[in-house]
């Protein structure tokens, strides 16, 4: 006689053992895909970056691996940069070590590989579950791989291949840089050395949100977006805010062009932007009082930085009312301007800190670039302040110049 509990329990294993086989040979099937592709875009150059992601291990150092071509007097090599917490280290293979490389990696160190080469993006994700998902979607940028080795080395944002660039006319249709944007070229660089440790100081956060205030023709907002997707391998969304809907029409058709998703760009104003949730906020050259208006938003949405730097200083100025002994210097038109900047800018970063930030005013770039060369930097602490000390401090100081008000004061209400 069949023992009908025995025989359904029989039944029901058979079943889950066919479906366990199925998910390991589709499991198999899309490492396979993946490997494959792999394989041939290493064979056929076709390569342009592999980021390796997602750490296995928590505790982890070791954040990522990039993987793109490199021609080296011994000929070509795969450049694989380890990017560390603190440090990153390259080192150079050949074509079967590095794929064998990037198959150990991806089986002990990292769940997710997004491989991108001249004619798809193909995106491999381990979840927690040991599932396998495999995503291929066309390329979403027309660029070629450049196996140069470093002639980029100095610079952080590179020419070659820079569809931004090219289309912000910094570069020519041959990736070279116009000499009339010279300038343009080395703040871009600057602003990205001067970020970039700032941003590797944040809270470690899963996505980044960072708006840019007065974002004009963007050149500054692509490149931080580039550099921290592309380079740091950090997610983050940017939204840039411009008063002039053509240059939010533009920036908007550019950032779709590089293939730059979460870079967007709105038409508003500054004082009428509805922060919700704001990790860095930025404002360049932002002008006059459209400076305090950012940082009014920065203090009011609790950003955990505040980065700017201001343009002309006219509310001050005019403010300004000096009867002290040092008349017998801003009687100078000149020195009264740099005196009106130098209070305008102080005063920001003693209201700042007033509001929990701990500041840096320091020079953006040399004045042979730029007469609008100073940057205030804010970070957010936790340590409490004595915001009476602080306030009290900016009291005298207005008092010696015959100021009534600064527009940060107002906004704030203090
Ligand atoms: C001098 S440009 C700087 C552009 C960019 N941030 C940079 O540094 O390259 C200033 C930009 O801010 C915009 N702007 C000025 N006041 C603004 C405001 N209150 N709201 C939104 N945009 C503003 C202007 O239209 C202009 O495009």
């Amino acid at each position: 006689m069949v023992d009908t509990r025995l025989y359904s329990n029989l039944q029901f294993l058979q079943k889950f053992n066919r479906f366990a086989l199925n998910n390991l040979l589709v499991m198999n099937n899309q490492i396979n895909i993946f490997q494959e592709k792999l394989n041939s875009c290493f064979l056929n150059l076709e390569l342009i970056k592999l980021i390796l992601s997602n750490k296995r291990i928590v505790g982890s150092d070791l954040k990522s691996i990039i993987i793109t071509a490199v021609k080296l007097k011994a000929g070509m090599r795969w450049s694989f940069v380890y990017r560390h917490q603190t440090k990153d280290i390259t080192k150079n293979f050949e074509t079967v070590e590095a794929i064998s490389l990037i198959n150990a990696a991806l089986e002990n160190d990292f769940l997710n590989a997004d491989l991108f080469t001249t004619n798809e993006t193909i995106q491999i994700t381990h979840n927690s579950k040991g599932e396998v998902k495999l995503k291929t979607t066309p390329a979403n940028q027309i660029i070629v791989p450049s196996f140069s080795h470093d002639k980029v080395k100095n610079r952080l944002i590179a020419l070659e291949n820079n569809i931004y660039l090219r289309e912000l006319g910094v570069v020519n249709s041959n990736w070279q840089l116009k000499k009339e944007m010279a300038d343009k070229y080395v703040q871009i660089n600057k602003y990205i050395e001067l970020l970039e440790p700032e941003i590797r100081e944040l809270p470690e956060k899963e996505n980044l949100d960072i708006v840019d205030m007065g974002s004009g023709k963007g050149y500054l907002t692509f490149a931080l977006y580039d550099y921290l997707t592309n380079k740091l391998n950090f997610k983050a969304n940017i939204t840039g805010i411009e008063f002039r809907q053509d240059m939010v029409d533009l920036s908007n058709q550019i950032a779709k062009n590089a293939g730059f998703e979460n870079l967007k760009f709105e038409q508003g104003t500054i004082e009428k932007s509805n922060l919700k949730k704001v990790d860095i906020l930025i404002a360049l050259h932002a002008c006059d009082t459209a400076t305090d208006e950012a940082i009014f938003k920065g203090i009011s949405s609790n950003a955990s930085l505040i980065v700017c730097a201001p343009c002309c200083h006219k509310q001050i100025r005019k403010e300004m009312s000096i009867t002290s002994k040092l008349c017998a210097i801003t009687k100078h038109g000149i020195l009264e301007e740099r005196t009106a900047e130098t209070i305008t800018d102080g005063l920001r970063a003693l209201i700042m800190e007033a509001f929990g930030y701990k500041t840096k005013v320091f020079e953006f770039i040399s004045g042979e670039h730029t007469p609008k060369n100073v940057m205030i930097i804010g970070r957010k602490m936790t340590a409490p302040v004595d915001k009476e000390k602080i306030l009290n401090e900016i009291s005298k100081i207005k008092l010696m110049f015959g100021i009534k008000t600064h527009q940060l004061e107002v906004l704030l209400n203090i």
